[in-house]
């Protein structure tokens, strides 16, 4: 009798999960390779809905006054991006946004924070981070009209998007979330080391938004493009491997060259925002709005990372829920972070990170 309720609850939700799974636009895996990834990845959700659960109360930020300082985001005209442009509005700094509709961004905006907070405080660029000459076109406008930058915080991102290929021959999640935020900062880090001398003698810092996907993530150098495999989660965990990976090698960067400039890879949590319009669980709605964090509180790990004196020097972080949280083990190995930078500025043609 024990063997057969056991059997019930364990069976019962299947079905369900068939349901859903079907009604979502989401293709089923048709590989074991596939079903692995897809587990693997619903499982890394689940442990860090529950982190977010747990450790809500460590999840706070202490917004402070810092007035003229300048802070460069990706993205921020929806989602978790827009609570973080909220937030640094009410440290009274100026916001530069990276945005593919610099209009209908300052519409959805102003609507969303108001146009006193918004009133001269933001300055919208086009910027699509998954276009190259996009993003050197961005750089050069902000180059332009800002010379010293104190935050850059590459939040722009998409996930698990069915496959194409970007004009410069990238895979899209790759271009997006992390080769174009590569570029970005390669080309913005005069304006960086410029900020680090008007920082109050403080470290400026780049945030790097990443996820706890990252974790389940490999690098595939081989097929970099995903032209042989191509499973959509899988792509995006890796482009947030990359991010990671990225984070740790800029740091050994500023400190090699004494930089004043540090650097973070935050994961927000699991948040309830539009990046999972690909993922079966658009099927069940009222899932996501009870038990997902909201964007608000999605965004204060961003806004810990890019200002929070506590972090002052503890660059080359992964933080979660305000606090310093274990990134992949391959993520410590110097030769492997090593590696996908030298291959990242080789597959951009970058001769000297952030020299001309
Ligand atoms: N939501 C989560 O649970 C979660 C978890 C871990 C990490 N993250 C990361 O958090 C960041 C923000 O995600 P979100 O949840 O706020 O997603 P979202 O609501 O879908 O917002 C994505 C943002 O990225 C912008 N964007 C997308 N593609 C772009 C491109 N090619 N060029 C420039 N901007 C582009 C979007 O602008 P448009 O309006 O122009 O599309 C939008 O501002 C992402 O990096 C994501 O990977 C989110």
């Amino acid at each position: 009798m024990n063997l057969l309720a056991a059997a019930f609850v364990l069976l019962t939700p299947i079905p369900f999960l068939l349901f859903y799974f079907f009604r979502s636009t989401k293709e089923f895996p048709k590989s074991w390779k596939e079903f692995k990834i897809e587990v693997r990845t619903i499982l890394c959700g689940i442990r860090s809905q529950n982190e977010d659960f747990l450790l809500r109360k460590r999840n706070r930020i202490k917004l402070e006054s810092l007035p003229n300082k300048i802070a460069v985001i990706t993205g921020g005209n929806r989602g978790i991006g827009l609570h973080i442009v909220k937030k640094l509005l009410r440290c009274e700094m100026k916001v530069v946004m990276g945005v593919r509709n610099p209009e209908s961004s300052k519409k959805s905006i102003e609507t969303a924070i108001g146009e006193e907070l918004c009133k001269n405080n933001i300055t919208y660029f086009q910027c699509d981070t998954g276009d190259m000459e996009s993003v050197r076109q961005f750089a050069e406008k902000v180059k332009q009209s800002f010379p010293a930058i104190h935050i850059l915080i590459n939040n722009a991102g998409v996930m698990a998007t069915p496959y194409y290929e970007t004009k410069d021959g990238f895979e899209s999640q790759m271009a997006i979330n992390y080769l174009g935020h590569f570029l970005l900062t390669h080309l913005l880090m005069p304006e960086l080391i410029k900020g680090s001398e008007s920082n109050d003698g403080k470290n400026v810092r780049v945030v790097n938004v990443s996820s706890c996907i990252h974790r389940v993530a490999d690098m595939d150098y081989k097929d970099f493009n995903c032209k042989k495999f191509y499973y959509p989660t899988d792509a995006y965990a890796k482009s947030k491997l990359a991010q990671v990976y990225f984070t740790k090698y800029l740091e050994v960067i500023f400190k090699e060259r004494g930089l004043k400039i540090q650097s973070h890879a935050p994961h927000p949590g699991i948040v309830n925002t539009d990046l999972f319009q690909h993922s079966s669980i658009t099927a069940i709605p009222w899932f996501k709005n009870a038990f997902y964090k909201t964007p608000e509180s999605g965004s204060r790990t961003i806004v810990y990372a890019a200002i929070s004196p506590y972090l002052e020097g503890k660059g080359g972080t992964y933080l979660s829920n305000c606090y310093f949280d274990k990134s992949h083990p391959k993520s410590k190995e110097f030769d492997e972070i090593k590696k996908l930078f030298d291959f990242t500025c080789q597959l951009l043609k970058i001769k000297s990170f952030g020299e001309f």
